[in-house]
């Protein structure tokens, strides 16, 4: 069994993208770019792993650290070239087995499935030297060139600022990703020059070495949306959308039924349950869980919650980080929950907040109430127990306990304890002065006149 090496390339300066932070930090569906390449790789026998970055990438590097702990990181100071980038690569790894292969990434290609990786892989298994992933572009402008000789075979990798009038015409292009036998690789690597237009080191030019050298080099084509490269903004917006599309796509097909499936923004780790219904303009962020029968109505934002079963949520609803929500809860419109836990059958129907909070099971909290945790210092936890009444307009101010079964008068301010089963009230008494508005009236009508 040969050795799969791999080399992902992530060194690049973020010029097109023309932001100050590195373009493998880019998200889509709530995951930077470099992420996604590393994840479609973690699923093949990879044997050593080398991502390349250049200087001030400390936090790439932080991110290859947690998502691949055992790959190494080798710094390219300067941006010369994909060939010089996998030259560095290559110097880090030392000799592999002999038989070993050499798998290249570039990270700005994030919608890679692993099961195409998979053909290119055994394309050199197979006895290629060479094996390049070529996808028929709908505007190949950027992106290099799949040359055939007049026999039709591939003969080399022409890129765009190089590339002749008729050669542009050429909608067959490369993807970027390659596989190489890695003896031909150390072998030929180092005789690619960098006499072309953008004065780089062009690992692409490693077509035209191997088949100068009689190697054999293999083709393949894949679909063009797994091979997006995100050089500018809009690059990230239409893979961001890919990427959408097939996480709708996927949880539609676990039973889940999006109305306006293109208004709805998921996460790669969004999780969606059959039964649930998710209305229009829906957000996700990351560590969503809903539970089967979940209906999240039009215009909510979720982040790092688990919403029970048949609980329903919306519309305009926030539900933020360290949220639990329990099975037939019921959460309404404008409604704002953070880090709390919301128990089975809880109602917190209308215009409220609830932070750092555990409300009970059955427990109803009106319109308009409010848990004040902070005290402009530090959090403090409400805590409100089942089956209790919390009326419209109250502030609960934290840290303060709601016994069970009790109950809160709607406009007050509570700053103690409120034992299980009593009323707790706090309000100014209402005054009423009969006929006070007869006399205010008529006094002004005899100043006027
Ligand atoms: C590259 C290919 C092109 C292909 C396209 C697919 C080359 C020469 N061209 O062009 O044929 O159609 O990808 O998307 O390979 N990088 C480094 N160090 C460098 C230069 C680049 O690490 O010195 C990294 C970048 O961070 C990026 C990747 O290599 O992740 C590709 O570089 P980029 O400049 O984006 O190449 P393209 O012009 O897109
Ligand atoms: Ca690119």
């Amino acid at each position: 069994m040969r050795q799969t090496d791999l080399i992902i390339l992530a060194a690049g300066k973020a010029t097109r993208v023309r932001t100050t932070r590195p373009k493998a930090l880019h998200a889509i569906a709530g995951r930077p770019l470099l992420a996604h390449v590393m994840t479609a790789a973690q699923s093949l026998d990879i044997s050593r792993v080398v991502v390349i970055t250049g200087p001030q990438m400390a936090p790439v590097e932080d991110l290859v650290r947690r998502q691949w702990p055992d790959a190494i990181i080798a710094r390219q100071q300067k941006a010369l070239g994909t060939a010089d980038a996998t030259r560095i690569g290559l110097e880090v790894l030392g000799q592999g087995l002999p038989d070993s292969m050499t798998l290249v990434l570039y990270g700005d290609t994030p919608l890679i499935e692993p099961k195409t990786l998979q053909r290119l892989v055994a394309a050199i298994k197979n006895g290629a030297q060479v094996a390049v992933l070529a996808f028929r572009a709908r505007d190949p402008a950027g992106y290099g060139r799949m040359i055939h000789d007049e026999t039709g075979a591939f003969v080399a990798i022409r890129e765009d600022a190089d590339a002749t009038e008729q050669e542009r015409a050429i909608d067959l292009c490369n993807s970027g990703i390659m596989a190489f036998g890695s003896k031909t690789l150390r072998n030929l690597l180092p005789h690619i020059g960098n006499r072309n237009a953008a004065c780089e080191f062009y690992l692409t030019d490693m077509i035209g070495a191997a088949v100068a050298e009689g190697l054999k080099v293999k083709s393949l084509e894949c679909r063009e949306d797994e091979v997006v490269g995100v050089n500018t903004q809009a690059d990230l917006a239409r893979a961001g959308e890919i990427m959408q599309n097939r996480l709708r796509a996927h949880a539609m097909a676990g039973g889940a039924c999006l109305i306006a499936p293109e208004t709805v923004f998921l996460c790669v780790d969004s999780q969606i349950g059959h039964d649930v219904v998710i209305e229009p303009h829906v957000i996700f962020g990351p560590g969503v869980v809903l539970e089967p029968g979940v209906v999240v109505r039009s215009f909510s934002y979720l982040e790092s919650t688990t919403i029970g079963r048949d609980a329903q949520i919306g519309p305009f609803a926030r539900i933020r980080p360290g949220t639990q929500i329990g099975v037939e809860a019921h959460i309404g419109n404008f409604v704002e929950i953070k880090n709390s836990q919301i128990h089975t059958g809880a109602k917190i129907g209308h215009v409220a907040y609830i932070g750092d909070s555990e409300v009970g099971e059955r427990t109803n909290i009106g319109a308009g109430a409010i848990t004040c945790n902070y005290d402009g210092l530090s959090k403090h936890r409400t805590l409100i127990g089942k089956d209790a009444f919390v009326g419209s307009n109250s502030s609960l101010i934290a840290p303060v306990t709601i016994g069970e079964g009790a109950y809160i008068g709607s406009g007050s301010v509570i700053s103690r304890d409120v034992a299980p089963g009593a009323l707790g009230l706090s309000r100014a008494r209402q005054v009423e002065k009969p006929g006070f508005m007869t006399r205010f009236l008529t006094r002004g009508s005899k100043a006027k006149s």
